[in-house]
């Protein structure tokens, strides 16, 4: 069977949490492509954002998961790649809504908002829930032609 990959990332405050999430993933049959950190010590939300998203925009990830304290700076991270899609959620229904709605390749979390079961929540939502295509279609093709237009 095809064991599809999931890359995870985190910044200092979200260490704890990604690690609690990669260990569910590898339960659930998902390869895990773990970006880091790997320990408590203070790092840049950046660096991970930044590597959770261009594993997933390379196809070496099929989606990413990020955390960080708010979720906030690493999801502007991730998005700074034109090929991500990375959603900020708070709930599983957020979660789910991202990808029918909004066919996110990348989950982001604020460990600092959430607890651990919320989180639970809207990583599965984010697995298990198809992009909708149809009327969304056209707003997500949208999304990948603003990066094409010239902004002052
Ligand atoms: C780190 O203290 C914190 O700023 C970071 O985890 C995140 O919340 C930034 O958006």
């Amino acid at each position: 069977m095809h064991r599809e990959t999931i890359a995870i990332g985190a910044d200092h405050a979200g260490f704890a949490m990604k690690a609690t999430l990669a260990t569910d993933l590898a339960q659930m049959g998902y390869d895990v492509l773990d970006l880091g950190t790997n320990s408590e010590a203070s790092v840049d939300y950046p660096d991970f954002g930044f590597a959770v998203g261009r594993a997933v925009a390379s196809g070496e990830a099929v989606r990413g998961i990020v955390v960080c304290g708010t979720g906030i700076g690493i999801s502007i991270a991730a998005n700074r790649n034109p090929h991500v899609r990375a959603a900020l959620c708070t709930c599983g229904l957020m979660a789910g809504l991202a990808r029918e709605h909004n066919d996110a390749n990348v989950l982001a979390l604020g460990s600092r908002i959430i607890g651990i079961e919320t989180a639970r929540d809207c990583m599965r939502q984010f697995l298990s829930t198809r992009y909708g295509g149809d009327r969304h279609a056209g707003r997500v093709t949208k999304l990948s032609h603003i990066e094409l237009e010239i902004v002052e």
